[in-house]
């Protein structure tokens, strides 16, 4: 049986990549589009300002985009609800979601680090689900609430892990390149960014340094604990590209391994944690090594295995961590938002959350 899906902030840039992924979707039916007070009332269509590469699906052109509802969605009989709002709309309108018996899978910031609330990059920690039987619990919803995690965030875990597993990790330095999506529809001025690099990005760097800990963390007593033996530093940047956020990654293993060995144990890793679900929007390989010289790269890679896959080139030992330094390319709105939104989604169909 289908279930039946809302999408609130339909009309950004992370809403547009899930009406995209939902449109035609095996398992989920796209019923309801809300956003804003300005955008209420209009077709989608017409509200929107629709800056995929592709053109927009036709079954949302007619949808009418309605305000943020609660009662409507009960009405309307929805099971899934997609969030790509701010996080200040999100952080108390999504817990009235949820105690409606509603699943709510959530691209906003609030909420992340809570030890009952799962942080789900699916080839990473799928097994973090086991922690929403306490969150009812002891939150006493009849729904569920699952984040997706930050987009440098997701790219980054996705790499970080087969190397956990592998070697272990000690310390992480990370740089990265953001793409201008990952501001959002209105986020950065082109007076600002043109022929420049902005150096800050607010928030983003506490974001990937304690969320990449809780991703590789693991579930006691129905709470996640966050891996401390892996210290994360960020420093992050915005560039003037549109898609894809590229990271400078350098990893302090704890056991000496070859550059072949690193780039086997990445090319290997099949994301264990969802093998055998058949889950539609999961890529067959998480993370892609290219050889060559001057890859990834974002304009070449980010659409790889449809956008949820990473790219990993120019591994090579870091001589000062003791361990390797490569670079990783991924697609910020699909891996780092939408696309996992879906994939964290099918997740909890399969599990019977959903
Ligand atoms: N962009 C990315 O790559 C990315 C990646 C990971 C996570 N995220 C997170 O995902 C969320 C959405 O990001 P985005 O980049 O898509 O932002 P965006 O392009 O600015 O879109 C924001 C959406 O929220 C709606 N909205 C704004 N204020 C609202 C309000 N008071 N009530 C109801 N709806 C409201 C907007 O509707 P109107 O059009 O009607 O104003 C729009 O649909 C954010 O929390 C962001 O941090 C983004």
């Amino acid at each position: 049986m289908k279930r039946r899906v809302a999408v609130l902030g339909a009309t950004g840039i992370v809403g547009q990549r899930f009406v995209q992924l939902l449109a035609e979707h095996p398992w989920f039916d796209l019923e309801l589009l809300m956003a804003s007070e300005r955008s209420a009332g209009k077709r989608y269509a017409e509200a929107v300002h629709w800056v995929l590469e592709k053109p927009m699906p036709r079954i949302a052109y007619e949808l009418q985009l309605h305000p943020i509802d609660i009662e409507m969605l009960s009405k309307e009989k929805i099971d899934i609800v997609f969030t790509a709002l701010p996080a200040d709309v999100a952080r108390d309108l999504e817990p009235q979601i949820a105690r409606k018996g509603i699943v709510v899978v959530s691209n906003a910031s609030s909420m992340r680090l809570e030890p009952d609330i799962p942080l789900l990059n699916p080839e990473v920690n799928a097994d973090h689900v086991e922690v929403l039987e306490a969150q009812k619990r002891v939150r006493g919803w009849s729904g569920v609430i699952a984040k997706v995690p930050n987009c440098t965030t997701a790219i980054l875990t996705l790499t970080l892990k087969p190397l956990v597993d592998e070697f272990g990790i000690r310390r992480v330095v990370v740089s990265t390149m953001q793409a201008l999506s990952g501001a959002g529809l209105t986020g950065v001025p082109s007076m600002f960014i043109l022929d420049n690099l902005i150096p800050y990005i607010e928030g983003e760097e506490e974001k990937v340094e304690n969320e990449s800990k809780k991703i590789l963390g693991s579930v006691k007593s129905g709470r996640i604990e966050f891996n401390n033996n892996v210290e994360v530093t960020a420093s992050c940047h915005r560039v003037m590209v549109l898609d894809g956020h590229t990271e400078a990654v350098f990893v302090e293993l704890n056991r000496k391994a070859s550059v072949d060995e690193v780039a086997k144990a990445l090319e290997e890793f099949k994301g264990n944690k969802i093998r055998g679900l058949d889950l539609p929007t999961a890529p067959s390989k998480p993370v892609v090594v290219r050889k060559e010289v001057d890859r990834p790269q974002p304009r070449l890679d980010r659409m790889e295995g449809n956008g949820m896959s990473v790219v990993v080139g120019r591994i090579r030992e870091d001589k000062v961590l003791n361990g390797v330094k490569y670079v990783v390319v991924g697609n910020n709105t699909i891996r780092g938002a939408a696309g996992n939104g879906v994939l964290i989604a099918e997740l909890l169909v399969r599990k019977g959350y959903a």
